[in-house]
Parts: structure tokens; C-alpha cells; sequence
């Protein structure tokens, strides 16, 4: 029986820091205000040269090289981003140069946050399959460029960012790896959150914000109701599809939108908050970056060891959203 393990992870932050002081001197805003309602005191800024294939190839170098893994043994690069380098070709494309997997297929999915988690639901396909044995999975944002920066409800919560895992077929009958994945859409929901039109390269950002057309436009509220709703759901489908309950749960890598969105879900799930990963406080919301980010940390961090049971949860523009049980 094949089943789809994470051998490596890897991650890359922007060394631009922008802090909640920095945004208090240029909107009406503050410091305490982001702080109490979304749990985020800094996020990364890419640099002028930094788009989303420079962030995502620094990040899979870092994935391959934990996971002892040469870039020429990648069958497949998938690319989680919403904020591609150019329409086309694939952001993908560029990565794959940028590292040298010469013999692998790459391409980009667009599930926006959730990207990562419909990234490694099409990984866990092929490599169950037994049709491939190395899949790089990368979240990549530069949500710095789609953002108002006159906005103040909205600009306050996104970051710039990328993580990476990658991910190789074993065979065993022992329950390991990527246990199950569990992803849905509802695009009747789809005004929530949306860029009416977006390229993810400098050149489209001004000094004085984005062009109106190319900005992430949202429903705050509304979004917040409906992210609670989804991810307790779809987190309880997860482990009752896998005849786990709240006590095995050894770590909650949640998506890293709001502070309060997670307290949200983990009071639902009744599952301790000690539990839970957090590192939004430095980040903001990284969008499809944000997990696999939250997933190397925690492991650098010796928060993930042999055998600890991991569910990660997500939602993101659409409406997406998903969950993914992980034994590791
Ligand atoms: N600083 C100060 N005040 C702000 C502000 C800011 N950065 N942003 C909004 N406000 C004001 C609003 O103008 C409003 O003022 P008013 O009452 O005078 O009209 C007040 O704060 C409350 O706004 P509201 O939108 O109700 O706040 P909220 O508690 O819902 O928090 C969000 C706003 C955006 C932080 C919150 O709704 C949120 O995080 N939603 C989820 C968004 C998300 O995570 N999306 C991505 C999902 S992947």
C-alpha cells in the first residue's frame, strides 16, 4: 500500500519587516487595534526583486535539502499561489528552472488561502496512486502587491512569504503521512474575498497603493462567520473519517488569518489551545504560504516528532476551505 509521507519542509520570509507602528504612521490605525483584533504585530514585505517563484525556489531548496532529495528526482512541482509572477507561463515553470528539477512536471493551482491544502490533496492523488514518488508542494505569496495600502480594514492583514514540503511515496501498511485530505468550494461566495484583476509583479504597485482593480477586496465580517463555520465542520469530517477523536490530536496547524478565527474553531473543536500553532503574530496572513510557513517552523521548533498526529485546517477565497490529517 502506498502512502504519501512529508520528508522535508522548508520555508522563506522576506527580511522587510513591517510592524503595526510602521502602518499606524501611514493610516488610521493602531498598533493595539490590529494587535486585539486579528492577533498579527508584523508581517514581511518582499523586495523590489523578490515575486512569488524568487520566495517559492528558496523555500524548496530548503524542503528538498531536509528531505534529502535532489531537485532531479521531483516528478511534479505544484505551486500554491494567488499571486502568480505573470499571467503566463506557470509560476511553477520558473521555480523548476530556478532549481533544476529537470524531470519533473510543474504547475500552478489557484485555491488562494487554501492553495496548500488542495496542493497536497493533488499529491496525495498521484503519489497513492503509486503513480509518482516525489512531489514538491510550495505555497508562494507576495500578497504585498495585491493589497490597498490605503485600505486600512483589509492591508493590515497580509504578509509576503513561502513554504514547502516535499512529499515521497512509501510502501506500508502502517496508517503514516498524509492520512486523508478533505477540500471544498462554494463559489456562490465568491464576492467575499476577491481581486477583480491581479498580476503578482512590482511594476503594478505604486507608490501610493495598488491600482483599485488589481486589490484584494473583503467582506471582514461576513468572511470571519463564515471561516468558523467551515473549518470546524470540515476539521470534525477529517477526524471522524479517520476514527480519530479531539484527544488524538497531538498538533493544530491552522491557517494563520486571524488570532481570532483560530481561538474560534479550537473552542468548537474543544481541543486545548497548547496544542495549536501559532506564528501569525510575525507573519500576518501569508495566504497559501501560510501552513506549509506554520508546518516548518513547528518542526524546527521540535513541536512535530515520530508519531505525532497533525490536522491542519484552511479557508481562503472562493469560498475554499479544507483540512488534512498528517502521521508523522
Ligand atoms: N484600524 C482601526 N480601525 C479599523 C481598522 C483598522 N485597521 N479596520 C477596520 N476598522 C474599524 C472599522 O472601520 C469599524 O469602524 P466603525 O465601527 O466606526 O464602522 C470598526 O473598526 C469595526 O470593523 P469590523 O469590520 O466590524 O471589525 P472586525 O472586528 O470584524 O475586524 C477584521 C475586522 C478584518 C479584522 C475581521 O473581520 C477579520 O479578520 N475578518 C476575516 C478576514 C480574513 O481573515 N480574511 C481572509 C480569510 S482567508
Amino acid at each position: 500500500m502506498f502512502r504519501a509521507e512529508i520528508a522535508g519542509t522548508g520555508s522563506y520570509l522576506p527580511e522587510k519587516i513591517l510592524t503595526n507602528f510602521d502602518l499606524e504612521k501611514q493610516l488610521d490605525t493602531s498598533d493595539e487595534w490590529i494587535r486585539t483584533r486579528t492577533g498579527i504585530v508584523e508581517r514581511r514585505i518582499a523586495g523590489k526583486e523578490e515575486s512569488s517563484s524568487v520566495l517559492a525556489a528558496h523555500a524548496a531548496r530548503k524542503a528538498l535539502e531536509s528531505a534529502k532529495i535532489k531537485a532531479e528526482e521531483l516528478d511534479i512541482i505544484i505551486l500554491c499561489t494567488s499571486t502568480p509572477d505573470v499571467l503566463f507561463p506557470s509560476t511553477a515553470c520558473f521555480v523548476q528552472k530556478e532549481i533544476g528539477a529537470t524531470h519533473s512536471a510543474a504547475f500552478d493551482i489557484s485555491a488562494v488561502c487554501s492553495g496548500f491544502v488542495y496542493g497536497l490533496s493533488i499529491a496525495e492523488q498521484y503519489i497513492k496512486s503509486g503513480r509518482y514518488r516525489h512531489v514538491l508542494v510550495i505555497g508562494s505569496e507576495v500578497n504585498s502587491r495585491i493589497v490597498d495600502w490605503t485600505d486600512r480594514s483589509t492591508c493590515i492583514l497580509f504578509g509576503d512569504g513561502a513554504g514547502a514540503v516535499v512529499m515521497t511515496r512509501k510502501e506500508t501498511t502502517e496508517p503514516c503521512g498524509l492520512l486523508s485530505s478533505h477540500i471544498y468550494s462554494d463559489g456562490n461566495l465568491s464576492s467575499l474575498i476577491e481581486v477583480p484583476k491581479a498580476i503578482g509583479r512590482a511594476e503594478v504597485s505604486t507608490e501610493n497603493g495598488n491600482p483599485e482593480k488589481f486589490c484584494i477586496k473583503m467582506s471582514g465580517n461576513a468572511t470571519f462567520k463564515v471561516a468558523v463555520k467551515r473549518m470546524t465542520e470540515v476539521c470534525l469530517e477529517a477526524l471522524e473519517y479517520n476514527g480519530l477523536c479531539r484527544e488524538d490530536v497531538d498538533l493544530v496547524v491552522p491557517h494563520q488569518a486571524n488570532k481570532r478565527i483560530i481561538d474560534a474553531v479550537i473552542k468548537r473543536l474543544q481541543i486545548p489551545f497548547e496544542k495549536v500553532f501559532i506564528n501569525i503574530h510575525k507573519y500576518g496572513n501569508t495566504s497559501a504560504a501560510s501552513i506549509p510557513i506554520a508546518i516548518d517552523e513547528a518542526k524546527r521548533a521540535g513541536r512535530i516528532q515520530p508519531g505525532c498526529r497533525m490536522l491542519i485546517m484552511v479557508v481562503g477565497a472562493g469560498l475554499t476551505w479544507g483540512a488534512a490529517v498528517i502521521r508523522w
